[in-house]
């Protein structure tokens, strides 16, 4: 009886509302979400930890989590943010070297730590970590097979980038989002190019935003 009640109501809202539209909720194209797994799945049998630096609410984080459950692995998946927004150094070089202005690049400042955590309680080999990734030690958390970079702005993509490079194992991969000019979050575009040219790595931009680095 009120599974019937449920599914009537279920019909009335499908109906007669937009609530039950689908919704793409990812900030990551799905050519993007596929190259994680796909990547995930290149690199199974090295030794190494899962890394997402840049995990906002944790929308990609629990896409990247209900695979790693579905296959049974057992690396560590490390999900690295402030999870409390831009730092406002990052903030400020933004504005004073890359002419953006402070309204444009305003967001995440909803985020909790504690409430994280608790969101992905149930996903044991999730170890979330609070910290400004320019000051992080990789060492900690090494070897790294997989990276997956998303922090928008210059300064903190190019400084990860700088203080990963060796500590990824050979046959790894960085994923860096935002390889895009003339946009809000072109930091993180600015910086990649800088890290693949003065490092000589050769890379493959995928979809339209998408930047990778095979090590
Ligand atoms: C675009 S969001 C990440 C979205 C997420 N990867 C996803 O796909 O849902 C950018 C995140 O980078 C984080 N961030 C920015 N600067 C950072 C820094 N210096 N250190 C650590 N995290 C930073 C922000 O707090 C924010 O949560």
């Amino acid at each position: 009886m009120k599974k019937l009640f449920i599914e009537s109501i279920k019909k009335f809202i499908f109906n007669f509302t937009p609530f039950g539209a689908p919704a793409y909720s990812y900030n990551l194209e799905p050519i993007q979400l596929s190259e994680i797994i796909v990547s995930i799945e290149k690199i199974k049998n090295i030794k190494g930890s899962i890394c997402e630096i840049g995990v906002a609410r944790g929308m990609t984080s629990r896409f990247i989590c209900e695979h790693l459950k579905n296959q049974n692995y057992k690396e560590k998946f490390y999900c690295i943010d402030t999870f409390v927004s831009f730092e406002k150094e990052d903030i400020d070089f933004e504005i004073q070297n890359r002419k953006k202005n402070k309204k444009e690049l305003v967001g995440f400042s909803y985020n909790n730590f504690d409430r994280w955590k608790k969101n992905f309680i149930n996903f044991d080999f999730v170890q979330p970590i609070k910290a400004d990734i320019k000051k992080f030690d990789f060492n900690s958390i090494s070897p790294v097979k997989l990276v997956i970079l998303d922090v928008d702005l210059y300064k903190p993509t190019l400084i990860a980038l700088n203080n990963l490079k060796k500590y990824m194992v050979a046959g790894g991969i960085i994923i860096v989002d935002d390889v895009k000019n003339n946009n809000s979050w072109d930091g993180a575009h600015q910086a990649f190019y800088e890290f693949v040219k003065s490092n000589s790595y050769t890379y493959k931009v995928i979809g339209n935003k998408c930047g990778v680095i095979h090590f």
